[in-house]
């Protein structure tokens, strides 16, 4: 289908614009299909035949973008800029778009057929805006579950990530659209992210963080990788020799162009000596003043840049980007196709966490009433915040999706359930107003200029310009008095982008941080006051950049509730509870906080107290604090950010029009500190050094390095778990169904020889009055390794759709590589001859079939 369109296409341009096109080009003797073509003597002809034709400041001028998301343009040789655009959920860049079930949505399916249609759904949509490059898949692991994009990565597991971003990054350049793993490598939180330095031993490296990015490239076959912003031992990412020549130019063989994330290149030399082919968005330092010094100088030599130049321009030709336009008015800028692939992503991702008294699903038929109360409920999250972030045509919200599905005989009530954060910060009444103190330096000295806010946006400042261009800090004071005696909410919020810090103190004691250190994402503290009583706050704000962007309100818990929604959830049948995150509180940029955000375990909370029904949707990225409300609730269906279509999922799952069947793709902790990751997560102490960074003929500038230690190395979420026999409040790989599987007959080969595919087979059923699908995941242990192992590791799964009574038999091919560590002393994959164990089951923890092969 897609063949004869692209013939068409391609007779059209041969025609119609031949006459634009330089005469090298004219002459081709190569068809280019949408699809890229391999790599062929050909090509490498065309080219080098190319590249030889530029001068070397010609070639140093394709080593760096232009306007933001495009590769610059050679005139000389006929060649045209390129045009990029984020992902990954979404071609979000040129003006609205489809919003797909992405990331930590698409992981939870479990499903790389999906993952191609969404792969595939998301090249049209690039094409119908020209677009060359998409900006994704991103595939960091999930190690922790407060770093903000989470919700655009897949899972906490290496093998899951291979086998879901090999069918993304396929069905993206199937479309003839350049898919952009990103970020590498060990970009596995926000916090200081541009910054810190991972310090990481080989081992842990190639187990966990490296494996997605290598089935990209060997499996996937991406022609476009991006380094990230962080150090990896001592390195930038983008100057990292180890990761970028080594590992993935010469080990895994990759072919195509390594871009650098947005400002994330420290140094041109470094970086054209160790790997980058492109420097992103612009060339700051990857450009004449910087190359062609060290080209005569002999510090790079003139074939490493020739190398770039021939990996974008080999890359281009394979796409037949010069032979072709981009844009084909086949791939509609939106299409209903699309939105049934979105749909499917949704439904396929829900993942049903409790079900007491199998409350769901629901039968329309019995409700008359049915509450919608939540800040997640109305309008539609599609998604996470940052670059991910994507205008979707059409997002259907959890109240429209519940209302579309009950049509007119149902009556849906919806309220916020919540104030939003501006009523609170504005409607706070601080007594005799707020003493503002603006200090000309960073640390609160010097003679400050003052003023008081009398009025009542007196602790909110939204993106004030401050005077000058010196360092500044600032320093509010207030005080506030409690009307009546309770429990009081105190919520604070600064920039976006975590540039900002602050911290509050009441009655000169600080506030502890929540759970991550910068204050990025709204952050909220109880505090239980007596009527009148009066309390003095201070907070010491330090601005990242010249825009004040701070607020702070107080509220009565008691009073932060609606009445409106109390008196819903008392007359509703049923109340779905929509909280969780959105794109002010996860996003790019910064971490988010374990607990939801402020105010919403009061509201489920009080809900649930009105309302035995109350069904809690949770939309995050990952796990999130659910202690304080967990066992009111009977029912808890965990929504990921599940795209525009994420409404109409919702509802059908909840009716029962389709059975639940995401799984888990982390680990859901009860708290943050149990994550395996907590006490490593931040920088070690006092530890900070110095480097100095020095772009072109500027004065160098001192950037301060924090150390991070991966000292929980394998550990990383199930692997954790199932190694110190602790459980987690739900496991990897986890989800309810409204019907329920067995499995049986298992058969593995009693011994095999090692480093041969060992093949493993069994039977799911359909044990329910339902269809449904399930997800068998087979597990690996290998006791008798002559090193420490994980207890477990994920080496494969099948996504099973069954109806009532219907069995499959699945078979798994295990190959060397699933019973392999990775030797440090020798630099290898091994496999200890002996006993390994095979066990298979419908998650990390539940694994009723078991059985041994010994690998000789
Ligand atoms: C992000 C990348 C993104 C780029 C371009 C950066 O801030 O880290 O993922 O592709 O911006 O928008």
């Amino acid at each position: 289908m897609k063949s004869q369109k692209t013939h068409f296409t391609q007779s059209f341009f041969s025609l119609g614009a031949v006459c634009l096109l330089p005469v090298v080009f004219c002459c081709l003797p190569i068809a280019f299909s949408q699809a890229p073509v391999p790599d062929s003597p050909a090509i490498e002809a065309q080219a080098e035949a190319l590249v030889a034709k530029l001068t070397l400041e010609q070639k140093i001028e394709l080593l760096g973008g232009q306007d933001n998301m495009f590769t610059r343009a050679m005139p000389a040789i006929g060649l045209p800029r390129f045009k990029m655009s984020d992902g990954p959920v979404g071609v979000k860049t040129w003006g609205p778009t489809t919003a797909y079930a992405g990331g930590a949505a698409l992981a939870a399916s479990w499903d790389p057929a999906l993952a191609h249609r969404v792969g595939e759904g998301l090249g049209r949509d690039a094409r119908a805006r020209s677009v060359h490059f998409l900006l994704g898949p991103g595939v960091n692991i999930a190690r922790s579950p407060i770093s903000g994009r989470n919700f655009e990565y897949f899972s906490e597991d290496p093998f899951l990530n291979g086998i879901m971003v090999t069918g993304y990054i396929e069905g993206v350049q199937s479309q003839g659209v350049i898919a952009t793993v990103k970020h590498y490598a060990l970009n596995n939180q926000e916090y200081n992210r541009h910054n810190v330095d991972v310090e990481i031993d080989e081992r842990t490296m190639r187990e966990i963080y490296l494996p997605a990015f290598e089935a990209a490239v060997t499996k996937g076959h991406v022609d476009a990788v991006m380094n990230s912003y962080n150090l990896i031992n001592g390195t930038h990412a983008t100057q990292n020799e180890f990761l970028n020549l080594k590992v993935l130019k010469d080990e895994w063989g990759f072919q195509g162009i390594l871009m650098s994330d947005w400002e994330a290149t420290y140094d041109g030399v470094e970086a054209a000596n160790n790997g980058l082919d492109l420097e992103m968005p612009s060339a700051r330092f990857m450009n004449a003043k910087t190359l062609l010094a060290a080209v005569r100088a002999g510090t790079v030599k003139e074939s490493t840049i020739d190398d770039k130049v021939l990996r974008l321009i080999r890359t281009e030709l394979r796409y037949g980007f010069l032979n072709r336009p981009q844009f084909d008015p086949a791939d509609a800028s939106y299409s209903v196709a699309d939105r049934a692939v979105v749909l499917d992503g949704a439904l396929e991702s829900l993942t049903l966490l409790k079900n007491e008294g199998s409350l769901l699903p629901l039968d329309a038929t019995k409700i008359k009433t049915i509450a919608v109360i939540g800040p997640d409920a109305y309008p539609a999250v599609t998604s996470g915040g940052g670059s991910a972030e994507t205008q979707a045509f059409e997002p259907v919200s959890i109240v429209t999706g519940i209302a579309n599905l009950l049509g007119p005989k149902v009556s849906v009530l919806y309220s916020r359930g919540l104030p939003e954060i501006m009523d609170l910060f504005t409607k706070t009444r601080w007594e005799g107003g707020v003493h503002v103190a603006v200090y000309p330096s960073k640390d609160f000295t010097g003679t400050p200029e003052t003023k008081t806010q009398p009025d009542i946006a007196a602790m909110n400042e939204r993106s004030q310009r401050l005077d000058g261009t010196g360092p500044h800090s600032l320093r509010y004071t207030g005080s506030y008095k409690a009307a009546k005696a309770g429990r009081y909410l105190i919520v604070s919020s600064s920039g976006p982008w975590g540039r900002d810090e602050y911290k509050v103190a009441v009655d000169g004691k600080e506030l502890p941080a929540t759970t991550h250190a910068e204050g990025q994402v709204p952050e909220s503290w109880t505090l239980d006051l007596s009527a009148g009583q009066t309390v003095n706050v201070v907070v010491d704000y330090l601005p990242g950049s010249s825009v004040v962007h701070f607020g702070l309100g107080i509220a009565s818990e008691q009073d932060l509730i609606p009445n409106e929604a109390k008196a819903m959830a008392a007359a509703a049948d049923v109340v779905i509870l929509s909280v969780g995150f959105k794109p002010e509180t996860e996003h790019e940029g910064s971490d988010r906080t374990f607990e939801l955000p402020w105010g919403q375990d009061a509201l489920i909370n009080t809900i649930a107290a009105i309302n035995p029904h109350a069904i809690v949707t949770l939309t995050a990225g990952g796990g999130a604090d659910t202690r304080p409300w967990l066992s009111k609730v009977p029912v808890l269906l965990h929504t990921y950010y599940p795209g525009q279509e994420g409404g109409t999922a919702v509802a059908e799952v909840l009716f029962g029009k389709h059975n639940p069947e995401g799984k888990l793709p982390v680990s859901f902790d009860r708290s943050w500190e149990e994550n395996p990751s907590a006490q490593y997560y931040y920088p070690i102490k006092g530890a900070d050094t110095k480097l100095l960074i020095t772009e072109n003929d500027k004065p160098p500038v001192e950037r301060v390095i924090p150390h991070l230690k991966y000292d929980d190395r394998l550990m990383v979420g199930y692997r954790y778990w199932t190694t110190t026999g602790k459980h987690p409040l739900f496991p990897f790989g986890f989800g309810l169904s409204y019907t329920t599987f067995s499995f049986a007959n298992l058969q593995v080969p009693a011994t095999a020889a090692a480093g041969s595919t060992v093949a493993v087979s069994f039977d799911v059923i359909n044990t329910g009055r339902v269809a449904g699908a399930e997800v068998a995941q087979l597990y690996v242990s290998d006791p008798s390794a002559k090193i420490g192992r994980p207890e477990r590791e994920l080496k494969g799964f099948e996504k099973v759709r069954l109806a009532p009574g219907e069995m499959k038999h699945v078979t798994i091919n295990l190959d060397a590589r699933s019973f392999s560590y990775w030797e440090t002393a020798a630099h290898k994959w091994t496999i200890d001859p002996g006993k390994f164990v095979i066990r298979v089951g419908d998650s990390s923890e539940n694994t009723p079939l078991k059985a041994d092969v010994t690998l000789n």
